[in-house]
């Protein structure tokens, strides 16, 4: 029988595993963490994440083939292909501070393989790492590997967040790197073979291992840069009268264009985006590229230009200050149908309004007040550490309330800002809303999710991004 061991049960880990469990019954498949709060939820009926289809996969295979511990050597040692998932966040001190990948995670679980191991074994990335990191792990691994043969293989994860189970059950393509040699396209084979029991043969993409590493930066980068053309359109849309919602829908019928991840919004969030392009730039720079750099570089600061612009909008609309002014903020999540916060604008967004004074009080519906409040301390980057690693909870954050219904979090707000595009936030009974607020009653829709005519009729004053402004947003009150 395979065994397959992942170390890193996180959002990657866990649902990937889960998926091949499931489509692989004769492949036993451990998930391995060191965190023992994770792995116990994981193993309970509340799972660590929230992603929709994940319960009912786990709730199949869990105990039959699919088995979390955090017996991380035991499995690791009894393993044929262990995947590595761990996190990469970005450095935050030292030689490439703010830009380059952190592989402390990465290279501490390479070393443990490397202890432990008593037979051969293939070893996969599936966290996104720099290129030519499978050179740095092979060298740990050999180095240390008591005669024993390592085969690395690049295995990166495309699966979006609220959308994990439908991409791993259908994903557009799988892609695996490895070594040119007999032995590297053996072990290529071993995990095709894993994923042929339900992807078909024309979506597995074999390639080199820089290949398939630059790959993964590379379809981020290009996923994030459409957001930020899009979302620099919106502020021209603004200046100029255009609806961004009209400009994305004509360009995007070009069919080389295409429709997709074509919406103006406050900007794009999720733990990959910023951390993969930054590391893409830094990658660029050290290989004596920086006009290379520059370019990718813009996406980034094109993003938090539209956060800036989003609460600069906010308070500048609302007479200059928000100052003690009870701020509501509808959603927190970076997107729909996940509670993940990782990088997610309402971050910026909050602090910006806390920097100007602002009282806020703030609904998600997946998103806990521990960790809001944990959001709003942090220091750029913290996030992306284990939790031990991260500082502890604050007691209470002054000026941030949180609530757990939408119109709660609204009674009495001045003004209300929708930062993550729930489904329940189309729907609200916003006449109730606008009567229970203070007056005027501004929205500030950063998804570009509410009816602006049906709102303004109800006597909101409206901004949503890209769209034509009404006249008090140009400091002119009608
Ligand atoms: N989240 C996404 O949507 C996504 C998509 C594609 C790729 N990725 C990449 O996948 C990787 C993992 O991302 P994630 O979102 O799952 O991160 P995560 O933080 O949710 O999970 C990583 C897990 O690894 C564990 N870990 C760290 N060091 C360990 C060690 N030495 N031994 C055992 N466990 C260890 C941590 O405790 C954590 O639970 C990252 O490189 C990320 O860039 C993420």
């Amino acid at each position: 029988m395979v065994k397959i061991c992942c170390i890193g049960a996180g959002y990657v880990g866990g649902p990937t595993m889960a998926v091949i469990a499931l489509k692989c019954p004769e492949i036993e498949v451990a998930v391995v963490d060191i965190s023992v709060p994770r792995i116990n939820a994981w193993n309970s009926d509340q799972l660590p994440i929230f992603e929709p289809g994940l319960d009912e996969v786990v709730k199949q295979c869990r105990g039959k083939n699919l088995f979390f511990s955090t017996d991380v050597e035991k499995h690791v040692s009894e393993a044929d292909i262990v995947f590595v998932s761990v996190n990469t966040p970005t450095k935050t001190c030292g030689l490439g501070a703010g830009k380059a990948a952190d592989l402390t995670y990465w290279e501490s679980a390479a070393r443990m393989i490397a202890d432990v191991s008593k037979s051969s074994k293939i070893v996969v990335e599936k966290s996104t790492v720099p290129v030519k990191t499978a050179e740095a792990i092979e060298k740990i691994l050999t180095h240390n590997s008591k005669g024993i043969s390592f085969q690395i293989l690049s295995n990166p994860e495309f699966l979006a967040e609220g959308t994990a189970i439908i991409n791993l059950l259908n994903p557009d393509r799988v892609l695996i790197g490895g070594r040119e040699t007999l032995k590297g396209k053996e072990a290529i084979q071993m995990l095709e073979d894993v994923y042929a029991h339900w992807v078909p043969k024309d979506r597995i993409i074999c390639t080199n291992l820089w290949s398939a590493e630059l790959s993964k930066l590379a379809a981020n980068a290009f996923l994030a840069q459409r957001i930020s053309s899009v979302n620099a359109m919106s502020a021209l849309c603004e200046a100029t009268g255009a609806d961004i919602t009209q400009v994305s829908y004509a360009v995007g019928k070009d069919a080389r264009i295409g429709p997709k991840f074509l919406n103006a919004s406050v900007g794009f969030g999720g733990s990959c985006f910023q951390k993969d392009i930054l590391n893409l730039v830094y990658i660029c720079e050290c290989n004596g590229l920086p006009v290379v750099a520059n370019y990718w570089k813009q996406v980034i600061k094109l993003n938090d230009y539209q956060k800036t612009r989003f609460v600069n909008q906010v308070v500048s609309s609302m007479f200059n200050t928000v100052a003690d002014k009870k701020i509501t903020v509808l959603g927190f999540a970076f997107k729909k149908d996940t509670g993940d916060t990782r990088e997610s604008p309402a971050i910026d967004v909050c602090k910006g309004l806390l920097g100007d004074k602002a009282q806020l009080s703030i609904y998600d519906p997946q998103v806990s007040e521990d960790q809001i409040k944990r959001d709003l301390s942090m220091s750029k980057f913290d996030w992306d550490h284990p939790a031990h690693l991260q500082p502890p909870s604050p007691i209470a954050i002054e000026k941030v309330r949180v609530v757990r219904d939408a119109y709660e979090a609204t009674k009495d707000a001045h003004a209300l800002c929708i930062l993550t595009e729930w489904e329940e936030f189309r729907t609200l009974d916003y006449k109730r809303i606008y009567e229970n607020m203070q007056k005027p009653a501004f929205v500030f829709d950063g998804r570009n999710i509410v009816n602006v005519k049906r709102l303004r009729k109800i006597g909101f004053i409206v901004y949503s991004i890209g769209k034509p402004l009404d006249a008090w947003h140009h400091g002119k009150p009608e």
